[in-house]
């Protein structure tokens, strides 16, 4: 695809296999567009490597902590579990909220949990909201340990952010859906990955294999789960769509 702006007409061209197309610069269309170049531009370039929550490192795009943002305070889960910790600043990050919601608490799984991440996560002024456990998050030890922290009526909100393999991300829905709350998510997130085939840090397997592509075979198997991105809560624009690194992503269970 080729696409050229002209800022001084304010339009944009876009030229593709199907056709050549002119659009005003100023519509969604334009900014969608515009968005997602944007974002794999950003993607390649690590802006996600760019940002802390209250000290630690998130890996993640504002974006997307934005939006997960407004979904648990909505939600108020009692039980946010996170398979993949890195740095801890996304466990930091929910565990802020649950404190500021004055509800919930968080559990981090990462299979390999650095001494110094673990250092500074436990020396953290949130470290009261939040277990970490070391282990493979599919190993079914690591998923009884998860399991017998939750009690049967604790909302449970699940976001999957470890090894995002097709595979992996598929023993991980087949794994934590069952623990999900009716009207909670299972987030299978960076399904970005399916647009980076082609970016120099990406890699040509990518365009299958990745979490999109889990989320659907898994909705497809799965009738009481749905691939939904939640409704904005606020939106006094004609915009509609997530920019984002977790597209298809939010799998909300239906009943
Ligand atoms: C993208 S990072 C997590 C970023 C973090 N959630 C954040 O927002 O800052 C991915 C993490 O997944 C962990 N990981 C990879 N394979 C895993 C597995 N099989 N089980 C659990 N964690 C895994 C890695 O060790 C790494 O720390």
């Amino acid at each position: 695809m080729r696409i050229v702006i002209d800022t001084e007409m304010k339009s944009l061209k876009v030229e593709s296999q199907t056709g050549e197309r002119d659009i005003d610069l100023f519509t969604n269309e334009a900014f969608e567009l515009i968005s997602s170049l944007w974002v794999r531009i950003g993607w390649n370039q690590k802006y996600q490597y760019t940002f802390t929550w209250l000290g630690r490192p998130i890996i993640q795009l504002p974006e997307d902590v934005m939006r997960v943002q407004e979904v648990i305070y909505h939600l108020k889960p009692n039980v946010i579990i996170e398979t993949g910790i890195a740095h801890g600043g996304s466990l930091i990050l929910w565990a802020c909220l649950c404190k500021a919601m004055n509800k919930g608490r968080v559990i981090g799984v990462d299979i390999e949990i650095r001494p110094h991440n673990r250092k500074a996560i436990e020396e953290h002024e949130l470290s009261p909201w939040i277990t970490l456990i070391e282990g493979d998050s599919t190993d079914s030890a690591i998923l009884e340990r998860i399991v017998s922290m939750i009690n049967a009526d604790d909302i449970v909100l699940v976001i999957l952010d470890s090894n995002h393999t097709k595979h992996h991300v598929l023993a991980e829905l087949d794994a934590y859906h069952k623990i999900i709350t009716p009207g909670s998510y299972i987030v299978a997130t960076d399904g970005i990955m399916q647009g980076l085939y082609d970016v120099p840090r990406g890699q040509p397997a990518w365009i299958n294999d990745n979490p999109t592509e889990a989320a659907i075979e898994f909705a497809q198997s799965h009738p009481d789960f749905v691939i939904e991105q939640p409704s904005w809560v606020f939106n006094e624009s004609d915009l509609n769509k997530n920019i984002t690194h977790w597209p298809g992503a939010w799998l909300r269970k239906i009943r």
